[in-house]
């Protein structure tokens, strides 16, 4: 059945697919793999993986769903006849279901740790008059609170819940009235907040230092394995490989400038997460947290509270900077819950509300079970890792680049040349000069660099 529904102008469609590619990869993830990976020379090795190889990949996508307007599934059924490739398109909605399990459960962390920044529930003791030195008293204290929010059974799921809700309340709208219209009315805030922080924390007394950490490049630290997690971090932040794209795509409208549109995404992407390091790096630095350990978690729960409780106003900008997480993290959620009720409407003819219930309800479950495999149900594991990071590993390190590789594959090899042709060059009306390169990335550079990025754990 071929979508009619678009998101209702340019400017919600761009909104809409930059608040799918703008999340946590990008506030979070990029930051700690900017560190843990030698700083500038990631950025640099970074900035080339998206243009040279983010963006055709994307385009690949984009024609797929704009040019059959189907769910995932529905696409590659479309477009293989008998052959065993109308089966590929079962990985993305099966991998995009699994990583919203638990990526709405991050989600829900960001919100909690808005809603007690605001009621100051995240800082209160850390004023009371203690032993320790400062520093220590406050590490403390912010351990102390990720494992009474993050790592206990009530409290997370709670906040899980209400993002479910959210999610449910905006998908149920429809792909304009809800989708679109919330994109174009949070991404503007998320902006707004990002350049505040920046201003905020260019104006911190060693700023430059931390600049200098982001910003000039030692070549020497690249190695194979920062290219490899480069391109791991550039697949995850401009969510390939997952559906997303061929989903949202779907409801493009005809004469959409693909090529266009997705320089225009990659670019807000990366600049976002270039933002994010102009924060983090001058902050860290500044207030002398720049050897703690910034990966993920303690980064955002841990480290930045710290930064937040040396500032005047301590629960004010921390309650902002968590809605700017919050922001970021809920219209990808959005995107990743699309897959599956696109999947639902199409496939099984099901109404739009049917299929949002089927989906966000039984997550009530299930993003249960990964939120509490962090608090009781810790001790269940599987391959020696919880449930939550065995889920994790899962699909953003297997799943989600074996769907971008079959992708590929796909349209480099079986597809009719001409199928790309047609939507890079909307049916003959406009040129695309990007068309042959396009071309040559899917068929033989996408699919042996995601291999790479597929074993490099192996490698490791
Ligand atoms: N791109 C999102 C982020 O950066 C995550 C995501 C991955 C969303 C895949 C949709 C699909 O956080």
């Amino acid at each position: 059945m071929e979508t009619k529904e678009t998101f209702g102008s340019k400017l919600a469609l761009v909104a809409a697919t930059v608040g799918s590619a703008v999340g946590l990869g990008n506030v979070w993830r990029f930051p700690a793999e900017t560190q843990a990976n030698g700083g500038a020379a990631f950025l640099l090795v970074y900035i080339l993986c998206v243009f040279l190889l983010g963006i055709p990949v994307m385009l690949g996508e984009f024609s797929l769903g704009r040019g059959i307007r189907e769910d995932a599934v529905g696409v590659y059924r479309r477009l293989s006849g008998n052959t065993p490739w109308r089966f590929a398109g079962v990985l993305p909605i099966l991998a995009s279901y699994i990583i919203l399990s638990f990526y709405i459960v991050v989600a829900g962390w960001t919100l909690e740790y808005f809603f007690f920044s605001v009621t100051g529930d995240l800082y209160s003791p850390i004023n009371a008059v203690t032993a320790m030195p400062w520093s220590t008293a406050c590490e403390t204290q912010f351990k102390g609170k990720m494992i009474e929010y993050i790592l206990t059974d009530i409290k997370p799921i709670v906040f899980t819940f209400i993002v479910i809700l959210m999610n449910l309340f905006i998908l149920i709208k429809g792909v304009k009235k809800g989708i679109g219209k919330i994109s174009n009315i949070l991404l503007p805030v998320l902006f707004v907040l990002l350049l505040l922080f920046c201003c905020v924390s260019l104006s911190l007394p060693r700023a430059m230092e931390g600049l200098q950490f982001f910003l000039a490049p030692d070549f020497s630290k690249i190695t194979p394995m920062v290219i490899v997690n480069a391109l791991g971090q550039a697949f995850f932040s401009l969510s390939l490989g997952m559906g997303v794209l061929i989903t949202y795509s779907s409801y493009f409208p005809k004469d959409t400038k693909l090529t266009s549109t997705a320089v225009t995404v990659s670019t807000l992407d990366l600049l976002v997460a270039m933002l994010m390091g102009v924060i983090i790096f001058p902050a860290v630095t500044s207030f002398g947290l720049m050897d703690s350990d910034l990966e993920g978690t303690t980064l955002v729960f841990i480290t930045l509270p710290e930064v937040f409780a040396q500032m005047e106003f301590s629960e004010f900008w921390s309650a902002l900077f968590f809605l700017l997480l919050f922001i970021a993290a809920l219209t990808s959620t959005i995107s990743i819950a699309e897959v599956t009720i696109k999947f639902f409407e199409d496939r099984f003819k099901m109404n739009r509300k049917k299929a949002c219930m089927l989906v966000l309800l039984p997550l009530f479950l299930f993003s249960a079970i990964s939120s509490l495999s962090l608090g009781s149900l810790s001790g269940i594991k599987v391959f020696g890792m919880t449930i939550f990071d065995a889920l994790d590993f899962c699909a953003s390190n297997i799943m989600l680049p074996v769907g971008a590789i079959i992708m590929s594959l796909f349209i480099g090899w079986h597809l009719d040349k001409n199928v790309l042709k047609e939507e890079l060059t909307n049916h003959g009306e406009i040129k695309s000069y990007i068309y042959p390169y396009v071309a040559f990335i899917l068929k033989w550079i996408a699919p042996i660099l995601i291999v790479l990025v597929l074993i490099s754990p192996l490698l490791k």
